[in-house]
């Protein structure tokens, strides 16, 4: 009977497969019978509207068709309400909307499923507000701590990346708005940008640059991708043969379009043949009344396909890309999701992001959370009362509101008295001002607990992004160390009060050498986003309990960092990069040369303990299967990410001493355990082998490590493939 009824089940599966099969085809046909019907009815001049920006941020469209054009908005981690058409005109509008953490916050959760909430708000709101194409994710390697957008960014390591990033994708592009993974490629510096030529290794680029962008395709259907400013082995990234036609649209089977960075097309015929499908912000863009018909892929294509020097389907094709994409989109049925805007459950998504991306990176004898008895709390630091949302240039978000850790701190505090004091002023250049550290040492001295809130700092708006900032768009940091004079703050009122509390916001590591010893307790916030200071303040006091990890290394100095000891950052004479580091960026340097850092990749502390216990590792070279118990043993609930890297004894070329292949974020309640189970595939064994310039899977034992950081290897098995 049993027989019977198990394979009407399994004839109804398979019935369900084809059915479905069936329909998405007659779907793709209806489609591309669609996009064909138009592209046949078009004329040239209305094929060459649509390849090119007809505003600072909408792409043209054919009325006459019922093809709208294309209205694509900032950013990452919030839909930018100053974009409108022009730059200018948008500086009226003051509405504003939902602040999510940046990038690098997003990545410490280490939790995919937030990765889709967070991007499910984006393509809500953009939808509210009218746009089609949300220009994020970010998701440019972290090879640097000086690279002024790492905010943006999420991780040092390909495989967190990847899975972030599909979820983020598939949480904008599930409310019908298009995704733009960003900047293909290598544009992992603010340093002239516009002009480096970035060099490195065929196996660097698939083992490390790639992979992020390869999942956002083939794994999420991201349906734009825009290409970088930077040139990549000559040729500008946004025009780049290699990169779009071969990797891009062959390799990967990319169907969506390609848009450039804002004025990153510098060649017609490049622009044309390499890929490129629409131009946006050619520099004359910024001219007031700009006439969008003289960039690069505009009225000179007329002449060019008239001529017959370029084929008039090169520019079908392109047309081609962008119909697709509407047709992902509903653009084309006028069947726009209806959108919500700064709901309760977008700003509580704000919420648990940052929730679970700040990082403890210490707490000596237990200083954290702070005890409800404390009587008196002083509050320090120009951070705790700035609001970081309309900072860092183009990703900047004119936030409903930003509760700044000094609100969060002061509402969560109850009876307790809390002061503040700014303790340094930011101006570029500034040194440290005695008077501020005297006033922050007074208050400290006076109060049973001191809270610190520095580190790096964006800039205030738009027009001077750069001013004063740290953390953003078109600038890196000098060094690793805080600006304006905050270390010596910080060793004053660390003097003058041991119980002190470090937060240190900011898109990545600072050289914290100067005070790290006396430091007790160390929280990395990052810009936590609109609900930044509430979650800050709930870990502070112990409602909650941190469960970050971070996703990029915090080296002790800059010149522990390859990029920068083996690398030729920012470039040498004639603007070349060359990435000796090649793939050894951040754990994968330092765990293989030995070299320890401030706080390892994929570190972070909780107010409980966990341990791991019972792997089991089997399978073969097709699937790998890792189970393994984590428990809770200590007397709060928390959250840990059992990580689990790989390492090949014995092959042909170096490897890297581990390599992050799987994780698993697991929550448990006091004295709960869980067993969990992490599947690796051959891809997880394989590595570059640029000698036969193939992906390799090398017969032979390999170690299985698993972790809750990379430095920090509970368990470890084998497995013989
Ligand atoms: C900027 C950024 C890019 C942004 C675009 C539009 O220069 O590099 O990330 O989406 O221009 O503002």
């Amino acid at each position: 009977m049993i027989n019977i009824s198990f394979s009407i089940r399994s004839i109804f599966a398979l019935v369900c497969v084809v059915v479905v099969t069936l329909q998405s085809t007659a779907q793709a046909v209806k489609t591309s019978a669609k996009i064909e019907d138009l592209v046949k009815k078009m004329t040239l001049e209305e094929k060459v509207a649509m390849i090119h920006a007809t505003s600072s941020f909408t792409s043209g469209g054919v009325a006459r068709l019922g093809i709208p054009e294309i209205v694509m908005s900032d950013g990452p981690h919030g839909v930018r309400v100053e974009h409108g058409r022009d730059w200018e005109a948008d500086k009226n509008v003051y509405d504003s909307g939902t602040y999510l953490p940046t990038g690098v916050c997003l990545a410490a959760t280490w939790n995919p499923s937030l990765g889709y909430e967070f991007g499910k708000v984006l393509g809500s709101e953009a939808n509210y507000r009218g746009k089609d194409i949300i220009l994020g994710p970010g998701i440019n390697i972290i090879r640097t701590p000086l690279n002024g957008r790492n905010f943006e960014y999420q991780s040092e390591d390909p495989f967190l990346i990847s899975r972030m990033t599909v979820g983020y994708i598939n949480g904008v592009q599930g409310q019908g708005v298009s995704a733009c993974v960003k900047h293909y490629i290598a544009n992992n510096q603010e340093v002239n940008r516009n002009f480096v030529n970035v060099h490195m290794s065929e196996r660097a680029l698939r083992e490390i640059y790639l992979p992020g962008f390869k999942a956002a395709v083939t794994e999420a259907n991201v349906n734009t991708l825009m290409g970088s400013y930077n040139l990549f082995r000559g040729q500008y990234a946004t025009q780049n043969s290699y990169l779009i036609n071969q990797i891009l649209k062959t390799e990967w089977n990319f169907k969506g379009a390609v848009i450039s960075d804002w004025g990153a097309v510098h060649n017609t015929m490049e622009a044309l043949w390499n890929g490129c499908d629409i131009e946006m912000g050619t520099d004359l863009s910024m001219l007031p009344n700009p006439n969008y018909g003289k960039f690069f892929m505009g009225d000179t294509v007329l002449k060019l396909v008239r001529s017959g020097q370029i084929p008039e389907s090169l520019v079908d094709e392109k047309v081609r890309r962008i119909l697709y994409v509407m047709t992902k989109t509903n653009m084309l049925d006028g069947k726009r999701m209806k959108g919500e805007y700064n709901t309760a459950a977008h700003q509580k998504t704000a919420a648990t992001v940052a929730e679970e991306g700040i990082v403890l990176l210490k707490n000596e004898n237990n200083i954290l959370p702070l005890a409800s008895s404390v009587k008196s709390i002083a509050v320090i630091g120009y951070n705790a009362e700035r609001k970081q949302s309309m900072g860092g240039g183009s990703s900047q978000v004119r936030a409903f509101y930003e509760v700044t850790p000094l609100e969060g701190i002061k509402k969560m505090a109850g009876s307790t008295s809390i002061t503040y004091s700014p303790g340094y002023k930011i101006e570029r250049g500034a040194k440290a001002d005695a008077a501020l550290i005297q006033q922050a040492v007074d208050a400290a001295s006076k109060s049973e607990m001191a809270i610190l809130v520095v580190g790096w700092t964006h800039g205030y708006n738009y027009s001077v992004w750069s001013d004063n900032a740290y953390d953003a768009e078109d600038t890196d940091k000098p060094d690793m160390k805080m600006p304006f004079g905050q270390d010596e703050l910080v060793k004053a009122v660390l003097k003058a009060n041991p119980n002190t509390i470090v937060v240190l916001m900011g898109g990545g590591p600072i050289d914290m050498s100067e005070w790290i010893a006396s430091a007790k307790g160390i929280v990395q916030a990052w810009y936590p986003g609109m609900e930044g200071g509430n979650a800050l303040a709930k870990i502070i006091f112990g409602k909650l309990n941190p469960s970050g990890k971070l996703p990029m290394t915090f080296p002790k100095k800059l010149d522990d960092v390859p990029a920068h000891k083996l690398g030729t950052y920012p470039h040498d004479a004639k603007k070349n990069l060359y990435y000796l580091d090649d793939i050894y960026v951040g754990y994968r340097y330092y765990d293989t040369y030995k070299v320890a850092p401030e706080f390892a990749f994929g570190f972070g502390l909780s107010y409980t303990s966990f341990s791991y216990s019972n792997l089991k590792v089997s399978g073969n070279s097709k699937k790998v299967i890792v189970t393994l118990t984590v428990k809770n043993i200590g007397k709060v609930a928390g959250a840990d990410v059992a990580q689990v890297y790989v390492h090949q004894q014995k092959s042909t070329l170096a490897r890297p001493e581990k390599e992050l292949k799987g994780f698993q974020k697991v929550f448990l309640n006091p004295e709960e355990s869980k067993q969990i189970t992490i599947t690796l595939n051959e891809d997880a064994f394989k590595y570059f082998n640029e000698n036969l310039n193939k992906w390799v899977m090398e017969p032979g034992v390999f170690d299985i490590l698993v972790g809750n950081s990379s430095r920090d290897i509970k368990l470890s098995g084998k497995v013989n493939l």
